[in-house]
Parts: structure tokens; C-alpha cells; sequence
């Protein structure tokens, strides 16, 4: 395993004055490790723009030194009892359950595990049963991805047994049994241990991890089921009721609400059917909270300004930079703008190893001494949702509670692109250095403050504003943003591809995220048939399209184009005189043919108008939505996405498909009297620091503000 030398994560990634935020460092010198706390105002580290711009915090957080330590992690998920059992027998300990490998391994995978019995996958593909340095192996290779129920036995006859039945196999084919003689006479049967499934546990820590499902464990003893874990219950838990025998608690949140061995195709929602989900997938990877001890805390004074702050560490030559947000305290605004940090789609996107990364990436990085590492050269720090699983199966839990490599200031996204190559995080950074530039005041709100604290977080700002990819919601979230709009207040999206997945936060676990990529759209991987019901809370996961949500019922737009890392300028579409506010001091008629992020203001992702999914919309009287710029593919970078296909002639807008790929620039007033702008693209925000700021995309959404907040 290849560990970084110091790397650290904060137990939240957001907080108001008087919350205490965590510090948890890994350090593998002994040297002393030196803290300082910096203001956030542009994470790019590209040299033809202003690079990475912070300010010192001393005031707040005096620099502080401390020794470190190294600290450990350890992936992979399994279930344990939360007590030893006693397993006392005459004749016969017999375990039962049903298996679903998906992958073969060069160690032993375990299926179950207490005291001295072993029942496992060997690196042959063979169940395998141990007991007391005896072994006894059913040679024939369980099939990855087929169901078999397995039975060993010890004891009986004085022999190990074990038979091995392909559940898809119809029930005239024998079982594979194996059976060795015990050599030893009146051995005992009194057992005692925890029971592991799909690790084993030795001398407290696991390992022999399996890859693959689980369901109905069992431990007869004499004739009687003595140990039973039914996973069908309790499938959103982190932990399943024994019967009769101790509670099973699962470690690195292995994946429920999964098709079991009798899922027939009868039923898709493991809430009506939940004998049908009994199942549990582990994984030898899963890891997402790492559970590190604090090296220091940061309580967040009272007048400490909302921002972005970075909690920069360094050893030797070694550092690290810890991101952060602040928000003012609830109801206690300090500006007339809040800028929403899209903190869930970072999570949900938190180390993800793009497939396209090369090690050429870091000339680049080290000319523009931009952060050095990346996800794809550290796999074992756990990966994102945009990736899979070593079983191949697609990641669906996210965490911040790791470190995540792609969430710090001068991190590159893309090597090799004729720009910034940004997304999140940095790409967001543009907006906010437009701000100071400009000497906007804002105040900051992220996807927690969204979901915890509801409408109340948002509704005393004249405007919220998105930033560059606002992809992942909560049900919470969209109701919060949607009641703010209703009661009047503006909002501004100036991303793409927005308000596009629905995810779920974990009710015990509120750093865990759930994503389901059902159906359609645009997707990573794509979730089994059967399994696109959250665990978390039961809903239907996915696009928030496909569960009534469309984003154009929120920002009047929504996806539908993807290319490369490219971007277009906008042509002007509205001259009615109504909106000329918009274009005060805007002469050009093609605008944002520049930017950091793909060399214009439309790019990347684009989304547009599509009255048949913003119908419902209630706008003031008289009024629509107005198209005021548009920009469209016509160079062909860009693919219509999945969910607006229909055929190989036809799709959805009922058009030609070069119309449907463009990106709109919209504006429009809902009924309550609440504004919306939204500009469909995710590289627009990258135009606003263009020659130093001054440009017709910085002086269009200058006059936008204007308009929302009053004079800036
Ligand atoms: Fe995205």
C-alpha cells in the first residue's frame, strides 16, 4: 500500500461560529508538523491567471506546531457481532448461508467466521471449510455472479463437510459435497467467538475480505438454529438484530438493499418485498470514514467571516491543505448574496480517479506547482461514485470523511486540456475571486447547512447563487431551494448539468451519501436491474427527471448536451428592450468566447429550456421563461445525453438533434416574485477572471447582481 507522507481530513467540511471543527493528520515523519489557517479566494493554480490566491488567518488561528503520527486505515467492509457467542454442541456445529461471489482473489475471501472455523472462497474458487488445522474443500469452482446456498458441518459422523448448490440449477443436480474424517476422537465442540461474515477476524482486526453478497447466515448447533442474521431486516441500519444471539454491526458500510438469492424480477422496491433484499454486497474496498484520531480542533470564533478556509500543514517538505466552510451564524446573515458550495457533489465525487490520467499530468502539475497527488495513483484511500468497485461493481456510498485528494486548492482535474482543466472546488474558486475582485460580499452556504437547517438556512439573502456543478441533491435540498424561490427570493445558477442525481444522506451516518445511477442519464456505471431503490431511506434512486423532479421545474433548464473539456462563446438571442438591464454596458453580440475552463463561457455540460418538463412552472403574470443567450455545438463536441434520446432519427426536443445540443442563458420571475438566471453551462463561472476580470460575461452577471441585490 502506497501511503501519502501527510495527508489529513476534517471531520466536517462546514461549520458556524461556535462549531468546532476536527483536525485528524497522518504523518509518517516524526517531525514536528506546522499548522496555518488561510482564506480561500482562488484555487487555480494556472499562471496565466492570478494562481492560487489565499490570505494569511493568523488573527483566527495562530499558527500552531504539533507532533504527528502516523495513522492507519484500513478498507474493506464485513459484519461482526457486537458480543462472542458461545457455541456449545454434542454433535454437530453446522453453519448455513447463501454466497454471491464476484470476483476471485489470491487470498481467502471468508464467508463466516468464529473462533476456530473458517468458511471461505480459495483463491481456486472453492469453498472451503477449516477447523482446528483440519481443511476439507468441495472442488468445484463457484461461478462469479450465480447464487449457492452452502452448508458445512462439523462434527457429525466425526467428520468437516461441506456441500456447495447452485441455486439456478434445478433441484434434480445434486449438491457438490466434500467430507474428511477428523482424526482426533471426542474432541470438544465448545466454541466461543465473535461471528464475521465476509471478513475473518483475528486478534481484533480483519481481513480475508470478500467480494460479493451474503444472506440469511446461519449457526445450527445439534439440530437447532441456534445464531440467525436476517439481512432483510432493518436494510437502511448500519447494523441487523440477532435472533436469539448477539446484534451484527457492519464496518465500512458495505452496500444493503441489494437483490438476494430469491429476487424474481416480482418486485423492484425492497420495501415491499424485503425478503427478496436479503442480501448484503461486501466489498475488499469499501472504506469511507477513516476514522482517525483528532490531531488538533479549530472552534470557529464569533466574528470570523464567512468564507472558504484551508487549514494548511507542513513537515519537512511534505504539506497538505485542508479546505473548509464557514457560514455565519443561522438567521444572522452578513451580506445580501450567498454563495452555495456544492459540498454533497464534492463528496459524491471525492477521489475520483479519472480513467484518462497519465503520469504526463505531472509536468504540468509541477510547473504550475499545482497539488501534487491524484486518486488514480491512490486507490486504497477509497475511490468515488464515478468509479467501481475492484469486483467491478459501481461505487454508491461517498464520504468526506477521508482524505480526498481532488478536494484541495491547485488541484488539476484534467492534465492536458488547453486550460485550467478545473472542476468543484477549484472551478468554483473562479466565482468566488470574481467577488473579491469585484468587492461583492457574500456570505457562505453549503449542501449541509442546505439539508440540516432547510428554507431557514437561505431566506434572508436577496440572492443565492450556485456555483459552477450543482449535480447532487436531497429531497431536502430541492425543497429548500424551491421555497426560497416561492417566497421570493433569486437565485442564481450559473452551472450545468445541475440539480441532476438524487442522493440520500445516511439518518446515523451524516457524512455518508448514497447514489443509485438507475435507469438513465449520463451515468459512471449503471445500477443492476432491481437495485435502484436507496437503502438509506427506500426512495426511488436516480435522476431527479425520473422522479418528477426535472431541474427546468427549478432553474428552467436542464441537461442536454455533453462534450469534451471545450467551451463556446454565447450568442446574444434578447434585444427586447425589457432586458436590456442585462446587457448594460454588454456591446459585443457574441459574448464569453474566452475563459479558464475550456476557452468559453458555454461549455463542458449545457442544459436548456424544455417547456413540456418546466410545465407546472408558475410564473408572475404575463410572463415566461426569456431565453437571453444561447450557444450551440456546431463544431459536433458534444453528444445528446441518454435521457433526451429516443431513437437513432429521433429524441426528445422533437428537433434535430444539433438543435437540442445548446446551451440557454435564461432568465425568468416566478409568482412569489423570486428571480432566476440560470446560464446551462458548467464553464461559465471559468470566464469571470478573464483579463483580470474585466470582460462581458464579468459585466453581464455584474449587472445581474445589480439587479438582485442592489448596487454592488
Ligand atoms: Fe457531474
Amino acid at each position: 500500500m502506497t501511503n501519502v507522507s501527510l495527508v489529513g481530513y476534517t471531520n466536517k467540511l462546514s461549520g458556524r461560529p461556535g462549531d468546532e471543527i476536527d483536525f485528524k493528520i497522518s504523518s509518517q515523519s516524526k517531525s514536528p508538523i506546522k499548522a496555518q489557517l488561510f482564506r480561500s479566494i482562488n484555487a487555480d493554480p494556472n499562471p496565466k491567471g492570478a494562481g492560487v490566491v489565499e490570505e494569511n488567518c493568523d488573527e483566527f488561528f495562530p499558527t500552531q506546531t504539533f507532533i504527528g503520527r502516523n495513522q492507519m486505515f484500513f478498507p474493506g467492509s464485513y459484519g461482526k457481532t457486537n458480543h462472542p457467542i458461545a457455541l456449545n454442541a454434542k454433535n454437530e456445529i453446522r453453519l448455513v448461508l447463501s454466497v454471491w461471489p464476484t470476483q476471485y482473489c489470491t487470498h481467502n475471501q471468508a464467508f463466516l467466521a468464529v473462533d476456530e472455523i473458517e468458511l471461505f472462497m480459495n483463491p481456486d474458487g472453492y469453498a472451503e471449510l477449516h477447523f482446528r488445522g483440519h481443511a476439507v474443500t468441495v472442488p468445484k469452482k463457484l461461478i462469479l455472479r450465480q447464487w449457492y446456498n452452502i452448508e458445512a458441518c462439523i462434527g457429525a459422523n466425526s467428520q468437516l463437510s461441506i456441500s456447495v448448490k447452485n441455486l439456478k440449477q434445478s433441484l434434480a443436480i445434486p449438491k457438490n459435497t466434500a467430507a474428511s474424517n477428523i482424526l482426533e476422537e471426542n474432541f470438544s465442540l465448545d466454541l466461543n467467538g465473535v461471528v464475521s461474515v465476509g471478513a475473518k477476524i483475528s486478534s481484533g482486526s480483519a481481513s480475508q475480505f470478500f467480494n460479493g453478497k451474503i444472506e440469511n447466515p446461519q449457526i445450527w448447533t445439534d439440530g437447532i438454529i441456534s445464531s440467525n442474521w436476517d439481512f432483510s431486516n432493518d436494510i437502511s441500519g448500519s447494523f441487523v438484530v440477532g435472533k436469539n444471539c448477539p446484534d451484527m454491526d457492519f464496518f465500512n458500510s458495505p452496500t444493503r438493499g441489494v437483490k438476494g438469492a430469491c429476487w424474481d424480477g416480482s418486485e423492484h422496491n425492497w420495501r415491499h418485498k424485503p425478503k427478496h433484499y436479503g442480501a448484503i454486497h461486501f466489498h475488499e474496498d469499501d472504506i469511507y470514514d477513516f476514522g482517525w484520531e483528532t490531531d488538533f480542533s479549530f472552534k470557529i470564533p464569533p466574528n470570523m467571516p464567512s468564507g472558504i478556509y484551508v487549514m494548511r500543514i507542513s513537515c519537512n517538505d511534505q504539506k497538505d491543505a485542508m479546505p473548509f466552510f464557514i457560514c455565519p451564524p443561522l438567521g444572522k446573515p452578513t451580506a445580501k448574496l450567498c454563495v452555495l458550495i456544492s459540498t454533497f457533489t464534492y463528496a459524491i465525487y471525492g477521489n475520483h480517479a479519472r480513467p484518462d490520467y497519465h503520469a504526463g499530468w505531472q509536468d504540468r502539475i509541477k510547473e504550475w506547482g499545482a497539488y501534487p497527488h491524484n486518486p488514480a495513483e491512490f486507490s486504497e484511500y477509497g475511490l468515488s461514485t464515478y468509479n467501481l468497485h475492484s469486483d467491478g461493481s459501481g461505487i454508491c456510498h461517498a464520504s468526506h470523511k477521508r482524505p480526498l485528494f481532488n478536494l484541495r486548492p491547485g488541484y488539476i482535474t484534467f492534465g492536458d486540456v488547453d486550460c485550467s482543466g478545473l472542476r468543484h472546488f477549484q472551478a468554483d474558486s473562479h466565482l468566488i475571486a470574481w467577488l473579491h475582485a469585484k468587492g461583492i460580499n457574500y456570505d457562505i452556504i453549503t449542501d449541509e447547512e442546505l439539508h440540516s437547517d432547510g428554507v431557514t438556512a437561505l431566506k434572508d439573502y436577496a440572492a443565492v447563487t450556485t456555483g459552477s456543478h450543482p449535480e447532487y441533491h436531497t429531497s431536502q435540498m430541492l425543497d429548500a431551494l424551491t421555497a426560497y424561490r416561492d417566497g421570493g427570493g433569486s437565485f442564481l445558477y450559473l452551472g450545468g448539468n445541475g440539480f441532476y442525481w438524487r442522493i440520500v444522506r445516511h439518518s446515523d451516518d451524516h457524512g455518508l451519501l448514497e447514489i443509485r445511477r438507475a435507469e438513465d442519464g449520463l451515468r459512471a456505471w449503471a445500477s443492476e436491474p432491481g437495485e435502484y431503490y436507496n437503502a438509506f431511506d427506500g426512495s426511488y434512486g436516480g435522476l431527479w427527471r425520473r422522479n418528477g423532479r426535472p431541474p427546468q421545474q427549478l432553474v428552467g433548464i436542464g441537461f442536454t448536451a455533453q462534450g469534451t473539456f471545450v467551451g463556446m462563446p454565447y450568442n446574444r438571442i434578447c434585444y427586447d428592450p425589457k432586458f436590456d438591464w442585462v446587457f448594460d454596458g454588454v456591446e459585443d453580440h457574441v459574448i464569453g468566447d474566452f475563459g479558464f475552463s475550456g476557452n468559453g463561457a458555454a461549455g463542458f455540460e449545457l442544459d436548456r429550456i424544455d417547456p413540456a418538463l418546466s410545465a407546472g412552472l408558475n410564473f408572475a403574470e404575463g410572463t415566461k421563461i426569456t431565453v437571453l443567450a444561447q450557444s450551440y455545438d456546431k463544431a459536433n463536441d458534444f453528444m445528446l445525453v441518454p435521457e433526451e434520446q429516443l431513437t437513432h432519427l429521433t429524441n426528445l426536443s422533437g428537433g434535430p438533434e444539433a438543435q437540442a445540443k445548446r446551451a440557454d442563458m435564461v432568465h425568468f420571475t416566478t409568482e412569489g416574485g423570486g428571480q432566476v438566471f440560470s446560464v446551462g453551462s458548467i464553464t461559465f463561472c471559468g470566464s469571470l477572471p478573464w483579463n483580470n476580470y474585466d470582460n462581458n460575461i464579468s459585466k453581464l452577471l455584474t449587472n445581474i447582481l445589480k439587479r438582485f441585490i442592489g448596487p454592488v
